[in-house]
């Protein structure tokens, strides 16, 4: 398989449920790619992306209220084999000309689901044990050849009638439509969730619908990723040397062991620790690389604290903060590769995104000016640049970060940006300030981690609530307080939580309140020069995710 081509696509359509990413995960478990895009997404550009198969996930709303979320009816008429879950599947259904309507009966938990394992969904599926639930409902293709499955209910609404063309091959007790084929036209919906592990035989009905109906092959697998770029890096560079600039990110870091593992010792990495790391961050990037870790490399790491913060003395504008530390970052570098001397590639962590964005014109570098590595091939003395990330998803990253032996923890991180703590701290940006924002933040995400780790223990799944990137951050603003007997005049920390896909847009987080309460018990506690802690529940847009 070539790198990084994946000639066979799932699409999952996102239409705002909790588990849309573990429907991704499912799929991939059937070793088939796939990747998620919000139900936004224009029908052209899945039409060039030609995939296999596409699924719909479930959503919060009601398909037949104004304004919820929905696709073209052309959706349907591609040809190309859909799968709806949930929300996905009333809205197939309703768009269809089915009728959807609030069920009379909630269904919530782990259901006995009635399956017919005739249908190509169910094929394998559910055991003739038990009692079969007797259906109350009298609708074309229900048939006394059904297996029984546990399966995990959560709808308020339900399909009445299914669509022309399509029959009933699942029911409840309370739903007569758990699910519905219309094999003709290659459309298949299902009211539970196969997604979650309360149903058992999920992943087997997801393998059914990607395999077998969409007719994948199922031979996408993240080891033939690692094992053919090993080879084609070590044909391309030879005897070469090769520099990276190793920010400690999930890319870079990926990128770097990768690159040990094909050339060893020909690579050198050089990490500049702006001062503006996470709190431990820069001590954790040097054990994995460094001397103590694994990794077959040159590490060299730069402390350049002091000097970020020189510069960044007195300076308030956010713009010009940013300025001065790509600027500095790119300083330091070089002085770097000048003591290296010449090499003959320098080797850039990009991956699909940056390069599908960078194409589209980055319309987020109009907002903000991102600090990459992009500047960097003007100021290093070398021949070729090599990328080999860059036909690679996030998640495929992660996943060859895991197959090249990195730690999960560094390997999961949530996004960081380059200019670090240096955007977190509103106005002038001082070496008090990041010891602050380091202690608040290491605090907010240790209580987050802490509390995900125990559902995902008693449910096994993530939380709903589960943010995709979380950090406190340091408002400038400093207010009176009282501690003890005493009067307080210090800063306001403020935490952000947000859910999104893309970055590009993002809800706040619903952290449970308790949560938020100790959070802010520690921190005031524990981080002298704080007596305020502050949510931020503004979405994106009109916030941004990062305050600068
Ligand atoms: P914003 O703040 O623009 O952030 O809503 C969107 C995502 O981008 C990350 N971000 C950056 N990443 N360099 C980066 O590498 C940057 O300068 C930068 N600024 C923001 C941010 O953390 C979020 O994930």
């Amino acid at each position: 398989m070539e790198v990084g081509v994946k000639k066979e696509m799932i699409i999952v359509l996102d239409f705002g449920g909790q588990y849309n990413q573990l429907v991704a995960r499912r799929v991939r478990e059937c070793n088939v790619y796939c990747e998620i895009y919000s139900y936004k997404i224009d029908i052209q550009k899945i039409k060039d992306m030609n995939p296999k198969g596409i699924i719909l996930t479930g959503g919060p709303n009601s398909c037949y209220e104004e304004g919820a979320p929905t696709y073209s009816k052309e959706l349907f008429e591609l040809g190309i084999p859909v799968l709806g879950l949930c929300y996905g599947d009333q809205l197939m259904n309703h768009i269809l000309g089915g009728r959807v309507e609030k069920a009379p009966v909630r269904e919530y938990g782990k259901i006995e689901v009635m399956v017919n394992p005739s249908s190509p969904l169910f094929e394998g599926v559910g055991s003739k044990a038990g009692k079969p639930v007797k259906s109350e409902f009298d609708l074309e293709g229900h048939s006394d050849n059904v297996n029984s499955t546990q399966c995990w209910m959560s709808h308020n609404d339900y399909i009445s009638k299914p669509a022309s063309g399509f029959v009933s091959v699942a029911h409840t007790s309370d739903c007569p439509v758990a699910a519905a084929e219309n094999r003709e036209a290659g459309l298949y919906a299902i009211q539970f969730h196969p997604e979650v592990l309360h149903t058992v035989e999920g992943t087997k009905m997801l393998g059914n619908f990607v395999r077998g109906i969409c007719g994948c092959s199922g031979d996408w697998r993240m080891d033939s990723f690692v094992e053919t770029s090993v080879k084609e890096i070590k044909d391309r560079v030879g005897d070469g040397k090769v520099l990276l600039a190793l920010s400690g990110g999930v890319d870079s870091s990926v990128l770097a062991a990768l690159l040990s593992k094909a050339i060893g010792s020909q690579l050198t990495c050089v990490f500049v620790d702006h001062g503006l790391m996470r709190k431990n961050e820069g001590d954790e990037v040097e054990g994995v690389f460094g001397k103590a870790g694994n990794f077959d490399l040159n590490f060299v790491r730069v402390n350049a604290g002091s000097r970020y913060y020189a510069k960044l003395k007195g300076i308030e504008e956010p713009e010009q903060k940013r300025k001065i530390i790509g600027e500095e970052f790119i300083r330091v570098f070089e002085e770097e590769a000048k003591k290296i001397g010449k090499v003959d590639f320098l080797a850039q962590g990009t991956i699909y995104p940056d390069v599908v964005e960078s194409g589209l014109g980055g319309e987020s570098a109009v907002i903000k000016s991102h600090h990459n590595v992009g500047g960097l091939p003007d100021y290093v003395d070398f021949k070729e640049i090599i990328e080999p990330l860059r036909n690679l998803f996030k998640d495929e990253v992660r996943k060859a970060g895991l197959e090249l032996g990195l730690p999960e923890y560094l390997v999961n991180r949530q996004p960081f940006p380059g200019p670090g703590l240096g955007i977190r701290i509103i106005g002038e940006v001082t070496a008090e300030k990041v010891a602050i924002v380091q202690d608040a933040d290491y605090i907010y995400r240790e209580e987050i981690g802490k509390a995900a780790e125990e559902h995902k223990k008693n449910f096994g799944v993530e939380p709903s609530w589960m943010p995709n990137q979380y950090f406190a951050a340091l408002s400038n603003m400093r207010s009176v307080g009282v501690m003890g007997d005493e009067r307080t005049y210090d800063y306001a920390v403020v935490l952000r939580a947000v859910k999104t896909i893309d970055f590009m847009t993002a809800e706040a987080a619903d952290i449970p309140f308790t949560l938020l309460q100790t959070v802010m018990n520690r921190i005031i506690n524990e981080v002298r020069g704080v007596n305020r802690v502050m949510m931020d529940v503004t979405s994106k847009p009109p916030g941004t995710i990062e305050f600068e």
